[in-house]
Formats: C-alpha cells, structure tokens, sequence
C-alpha cells in the first residue's frame, strides 16, 4: 500500500473522483456521537506560572473578553446580492474567472447568467459560514478535551479560557447565520473526518496539532483574508473580534507543542508529520465546497476541474497555509525525518509560507485595542 494510500487513503492528492466519493452519511441526524479514546489527566503540581509563555496567554485571555450579544452591530441590514457584487469586484471577477468570458465557453458555466453567478455568490456565502460554525464548534468540544487531557496547570487554565471564547464564536457564527444569510449546509464530509480524527486520537498532543495548529491555523488566514475583502460592516467587526481570539488559540498552540515536540524520537514526529498532512488534504478538499456546485445543479466533478485551475483559486487556496507553514516549522515538523514534511507542503504548493512570523510571535498584534469593544 502506498504512503499516500494509508494516510489520506488515495494515491493521488489530486484524485478528484476519490475526493468526492467522501460523503457526509449522517448530514439528517440531529447530533454526531464520537469516540473519545483519551484519559482525562489530573494533575497535583499547582504551581502557576511554571511555563510563563502560557500564563503570560492566560492573563491576556482574561483581559480580552467581549460579549457576542451587546459589542456586535446586530441591528446592520445585510443584502447578500450587494454583498456578493462587492465582493466580485474585490476579487476581480465571481469565483475568479475574472470577467474574461472566453475561459468558460464550452464549459457548463457557458449557460450561466447574471442570476445564477448571484446565487453562487449567496450559496457561497452561506456554504462558507456554515462551515465556520461546524468548525467552531470542533474548537469548542476540542478545547474542552484539552482541559481534561493536557498534564500542565497553566495549559489547563489558558484551554479553559479557550472554551470560553469558542462558545462565543459558536454563537455569533450560528447567530449570523439564522439572521442575516439564506440558509444553512451540513458539515462539510472532508472537515468531518478531520474532526472525527481530532476528537477520537489518545494523544493530548494530538488535538492541538489537529484543532490549534491546522484547523484554527487555517481559520486565522481564513479569517484575515475575508475580513480585509468584506464591506458589510457586521461581518467584519464580528471576524476582527474573532480573530482577536484565535490569534491567542494558534499560539497556545505553538507554545505549549514546542516544548513538547522538542522531547519526541523521529518515529513519533513522523506520526506527527503524518498527521498535519493529512489534515492539509483534508482541508484543501473542504475548500472545494463540492455541495455548493451541487445545489447549483452542476456536476461538481465536472466544474472542479475549472475552479482549480483558476488562478485566483489557486493563491487563494495556498494563502489559506500562511500561518500553518511557519507555525509547523517553528515545532520542528518540516525539517524532522529528511524534510518529510516540506517535502508534501512543497508538492501542496504552500512552502512558500515557511519564513513569514509565527503565531507564537505575532499574536500579540491581533489583539483588540482599548476601547474597541464597547463591553
Ligand atoms: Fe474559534
Ligand atoms: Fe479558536
């Protein structure tokens, strides 16, 4: 069996047809029961402040809580038909064509007029922050685990702070949505099965370098590019807020594996190395937003093709990895065993992201101003 095979089983990253024939078998069930095969670890070493980085987070987290309900502009009209042209002309065209009609002649978008390039536009919109919510929620029961797993007294006080915040992220998002958008989608299959990983692994380590490291890693530069693109004003005020946060939860992650990862043998970084990777896939999968072309009635094995190979999808889906790529270097992770790791982030397209900051150091300038939240 090939490498590829049994770590994101198919061969070819790239094997459209093995990407979509991953689907969410439970998408009518109202809750999702998994496995969680860790012990829950006490710990009678109180001593606060023992790892400084952490308490230093610890201390910020408690200074930097806003309430979802009164600091947001919740009485903001959202028109997502407006919404949608904006952001097409930010982005130099809908879905990144750009406005060159040539590239899709012959193809199915060729029947496409202004109405359904609209409602591609809504549907990705909502496709979108559904999947922030889901996500959302896996950072809340993840960081809860975390609580419970972690051996450290100051990771366990910062992992509770943590909890905190994705409660709050779990309720803006799921609050945007009811309110102001047009409908909600199922998780994503591809971000399930990450999840599902996440929470089922023994190893405390395991959910940070899952949820910390590639998940909310992914969410931050998600989260920066759409904040800096959107002209409605809630969204905005509501992903600065969030990110405030979520630059703290990267570097709880990156300063708590450090250590950690600077104790392992080459057999367990490539576990490690293993797992980031697959996570990687599985999130450029989640990106294709394969439901999104369904409900358009398209043949999203057919259109796909198309998307990829655009080119403003393809620097929107490696700018997705510029948080991931340094924060994983910093832990070790590119350069252990030969360079495994660089290696697949090399044929993913994403290394380029190797030198920028890493969260552990730059979190500090995502934080919320004095007076930037009226709470
Ligand atoms: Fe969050
Ligand atoms: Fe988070």
């Amino acid at each position: 069996m090939s490498e590829n095979q049994q770590i994101i089983g198919r061969d070819d990253i790239n094997d459209l047809e093995a990407i979509l024939a991953v689907t969410n078998d439970d998408a009518d069930e109202l809750i999702h029961a998994v496995h969680d095969n860790a012990e829950a670890i006490f710990t009678w070493d109180y001593e606060k402040g023992a790892r400084p980085a952490l308490n230093r987070l610890y201390e910020k987290a408690k200074g930097s809580q806003w309430n979802g309900e009164t600091d947001l502009p919740w009485d903001t009209d959202v028109d997502q038909v407006a919404v949608t042209i904006a952001n097409a002309e930010t982005m130099g065209g809908i879905i990144g064509f750009g406005n060159d009609a040539s590239v899709i002649v012959g193809t199915p978008f060729e029947k496409f007029g202004l109405e359904d390039w609209l409602k591609v536009g809504i549907e990705t919109q909502n496709w979108t922050l559904s999947q922030f919510l889901h996500g959302e929620q896996g950072a809340l029961l993840c960081t809860a685990k975390i609580v419970e797993t972690v051996p450290w007294v100051d990771a366990k006080y910062y992992a509770a702070t943590q909890v905190m915040d994705e409660a709050r992220h779990v309720e803006v998002f799921a609050k945007y949505l009811d309110e102001k958008l047009s409908g909600h989608y199922p998780i994503n299959p591809h971000l399930k099965l990450l999840l599902d990983d996440i929470v089922a692994d023994s190893r405390w380590d395991m959910t940070y370098l899952g949820m910390q490291i590639m998940v909310e890693g992914l969410a931050l530069a998600a989260f920066g590019f759409m904040q800096q693109i959107t002209t409605e004003p809630l969204l905005k005020q509501l992903l600065r807020y969030v990110m405030s946060d979520e630059a703290r939860h990267v570097a709880f992650g990156v300063l708590s594996l450090k250590e950690y990862y600077a104790g392992l043998t080459d057999a367990e970084m490539r576990d490690r190395q293993e797992f980031a990777f697959e996570a990687a896939v599985r999130m450029r999968d989640r990106f294709l937003q394969q439901e999104v072309w369904e409900k358009m009635g398209l043949s999203a094995k057919e259109v796909l093709p198309l998307v990829m190979a655009s080119p403003q999808r393809t620097m929107f889906q490696s700018m997705l990895f510029s948080k991931i790529v340094p924060n994983c270097k910093k832990l070790g992770l590119l350069d252990a065993n030969g360079g495994w790791l660089r290696q697949r982030f090399t044929e993913l397209g994403v290394i380029q992201f190797e030198d920028n900051p890493d969260t552990g150091e730059e979190y500090d300038m995502f934080q919320l101003a004095a007076g930037e939240t009226s709470g």
